[in-house]
């Protein structure tokens, strides 16, 4: 349970809020490349509740800025994308991507206006096909974080991008409670892959946590048999990271950035790899398609419901959402899904978005299967008051190598400890593979 203020101080996001400055400190991603046409069309959207544009100029570099305009706030989301800048329709002003005015055309020909004013641009960097913004303070930039995720070769990845509807807290902490897994998105027919999961054996795991410098290891510990326990080891990375430990039929490596676009509604960014490996067509196949109709822990082509281009993020708002139930369905709970829920990604976002976009803290009953959650909750406090009250950067700031991380399932011999003997495979390395029998 959080108190009200404490609830307040993780949910909110926007400028000057605590963790929205923490959230500044770090490059975020916010879109994929392949969503961005060189001369294409601005597309409005939120980060952390400012209002944005982005666009892919002609040369092909991204540009990031205010969706109001700099001289009397027209929608940039109209501007004109042409010769590597975006030119409001109101009065012509154009921008070149780092803000700068570059054309005034209503204005005297000898008038040095231009150079006093910019609009608000953020620098982005785009790599292996994510486009990353820096929002924070520093004039310089600090490096990209070195996540596997986005530095194996692109053909390993399948990446996607949907738009949930609740606070970013509510959808990180779904997916670093590993304890759901095997309930929420079991099923009753004998059908699916899901049957076969290792962690169905034990339904009740324990739960072990260690503070990283990178953020939490969360292990669940299950019975495999006599003599073996099954460890499931999901990382919470700062700071608004979760990676999921491989399950043995799909031997990939997954997780989410769950990145705020504002305080009711979170951009999910999903990466699912092979470290040393391209994935199978057929796997890309199935997240991109489905799966016999349902939905896998990708959204499919299937699931998107287009909004107004006016609309933030507007090409990646789903069809499952409160508003048509999930897709809820009672008769499927006593055939198919324990859940109603049709597939593994509208299972947890149906009970991530809960019964409203922001959940109040004070009223939940926390459990021994929690104690990832509770963890996680008093890192991110304790990281807030450390910057707040003393100006202390969390250390993956400054220091790119720190992201560097895996999760990890092992089975291992009743006495051994799992973080000995997985110290070494949760180390990401790039090249390097599983290491262990999955
Ligand atoms: S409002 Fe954009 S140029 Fe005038
Ligand atoms: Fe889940």
């Amino acid at each position: 349970m959080l108190s009200h203020a404490e609830n307040e101080r993780l949910v909110r996001v926007g400028p000057g809020t605590p963790i929205g400055q923490l959230f500044r400190l770090y490059w975020i991603p916010f879109y994929l490349s392949k969503d961005l046409e060189p001369n294409g069309q601005p597309k409005r959207l939120k980060l952390l509740c400012e209002d944005l544009v982005v666009f892919r100029a002609t040369d092909g570099k991204v540009g990031l800025m205010a969706n109001a305009c700099a001289h009397r706030g027209a929608p940039m989301m109209y501007a004109r994308n042409e010769d590597c800048g975006l030119r409001c329709i109101y009065h012509g002003w154009k921008y070149d991507v780092t803000g700068t005015v570059v054309d005034m055309p209503a204005e005297p020909i000898r008038s040095r206006f231009k150079e006093k004013v910019r609009i608000k641009a953020y620098p982005c960097a785009e790599r292996n096909g994510v486009i990353w913004t820096y929002m924070g303070p520093e004039k310089e930039p600090p490096p990209l974080p070195n996540m596997e995720w986005n530095l194996v070769p692109e053909e390993n990845v399948n990446l996607s991008l949907r738009i949930q509807e609740c606070n970013w807290l509510q959808a990180l902490e779904g997916e670093i409670d590993s304890a759901h897994a095997p309930i929420l998105h079991g099923r009753i027919d004998n059908k699916g892959s899901i049957n076969q999961w290792v962690a169905k054996k034990d339904l009740r795991p324990t739960f072990e946590c260690i503070r990283q410098d990178f953020g939490m290891s969360i292990a669940a510990r299950r019975r495999f048999d006599e003599a073996t326990l099954y460890w499931r080891v999901n990382q919470f990375v700062m700071p608004f990271y979760s990676l999921v430990p491989p399950q043995s039929k799909f031997p990939d490596l997954s997780g989410h950035a769950w990145v705020p676009m504002d305080d009711e509604n979170t951009i999910c960014l999903m990466f699912s790899y092979h470290p040393t490996q391209p994935l199978p067509q057929k796997t890309r196949q199935i997240f991109q398609d489905g799966h016999d109709g349902r939905e896998t822990g990708h959204a499919s082509k299937q699931a998107f419901a287009q909004k107004t281009p006016s609309a933030p993020y507007a090409e990646f708002w789903t069809k499952f959402s409160p508003e048509s139930n999930f897709a809820f369905d009672y008769a499927s709970q006593q055939t198919t899904w324990f859940s109603g829920l049709p597939g593994l990604w509208v299972q947890d976002a149906a009970c991530q978005t809960g019964i409203s976009p922001i959940y109040d803290r004070t009223t939940e009953n926390l459990c021994s299967s929690d104690t990832g959650i509770v963890m996680t909750r008093r890192y991110l406090l304790e990281a807030l008051a450390a910057y707040q009250e003393r100006g202390i950067q969390p250390l993956g700031v400054k220091d790119p190598d720190i992201f560097m991380v895996r999760a990890v399932s092992l089975q291992l011999p009743e006495h051994e400890r799992w973080a000995d003997a997985g110290r070494r495979h949760m180390r990401a390395e790039l090249g390097k593979d599983f290491g262990y029998e999955l």
